[in-house]
């Protein structure tokens, strides 16, 4: 079964025919809301809301173990990640959507793996490639189908949040190698690779990064949500095409 998780911009899904809400607690806690069943393209999926259903839960509370397990706990395999970002390379600019290949993590104090030696024993999985090859190309072939754009490439830097960075920070994440700037997309898709759950993520971008472009002196954070609600038009769609795909060929790997 296939989830779609969604962030800032995306806390429902218009195409979600919604057949049922459902409270799941699993060892680690709630998830950020009940899990919404439904259908879209007439294809079952769980739709949850990353930061609950008013958007209340900010990047560094989100109970990020407790919305994987749930899903696992409802036999999803598949991930699909909606996650907002700032660009920091000059050719991302807002209404891009970016699908990352790696990652970097800037996180700290998250609860970020479940093999902490209390619930299970510790364990180091691979995450070389931290994104399934399979979900990225899904992705891909979802926009091509209906003649959208998902930039192929993008190092995402998972910083803390839930403050945006200085202009310093970012000229420090450029010089890491990032190219896009994120607080939510660590330890989310690692924690899905713990649980051998096919996952990647797509990125809008909602703003360019701190000290860049527009954002030279600052970011107005309304100009973001703005941005947002035009390119969270096409998101959606992309998901709708995403899961009539998905109906047509059974993935289930989280192998490259
Ligand atoms: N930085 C971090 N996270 C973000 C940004 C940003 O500039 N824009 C949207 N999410």
């Amino acid at each position: 079964m296939l989830a779609i998780i969604g962030g800032t911009g995306l806390t429902q899904l218009d195409n979600l025919e919604i057949t049922r809400r459902q409270i799941v607690r699993t060892p680690y806690g709630e998830p950020s809301q009940p899990l919404l069943f439904g259908e879209i393209e007439g294809r079952e999926v769980i739709f949850l809301a990353r930061h609950g259903n008013g958007h209340t839960i900010p990047p560094h509370q989100v109970n990020y173990r407790a919305n994987i397990s749930a899903l696992h706990l409802q036999g999803v395999t598949e991930i699909a990640a909606v996650a907002t970002v700032g660009g920091i390379h000059p050719d991302l600019a807002p209404g891009s959507i970016v699908m990352p290949h790696q990652i970097i993590d800037y996180t700290h104090g998250r609860k970020s793996t479940f093999f902490d030696g209390i619930d299970l024993p510790v364990k180091h999985i691979d995450f070389t490639d931290p994104y399934c090859a399979i979900m990225r190309s899904n992705w891909q072939q979802a926009a091509h189908s209906i003649d959208e754009t998902i930039i192929n490439h993008g190092v995402y830097a998972a910083t803390q949040g839930p403050r945006l960075e200085t202009a310093a920070e970012i000229n420090r994440l450029e010089r890491d190698g990032a190219t896009i700037v994120g607080m939510t997309g660590m330890p989310e898709a690692a924690l899905a690779r713990e649980l051998g759950i096919s996952y990647a993520a797509i990125c809008p971008v909602a703003n360019q990064a701190a000290g860049r472009g527009k954002s030279l002196h600052g970011i107005q954070y309304e100009d973001v949500i703005e941005n947002l609600n035009q390119t969270m038009v096409r998101v959606r769609n992309i998901i709708g095409a995403l899961v009539k795909l998905n109906g047509l060929c059974k993935i289930n790997t989280h192998k490259k």
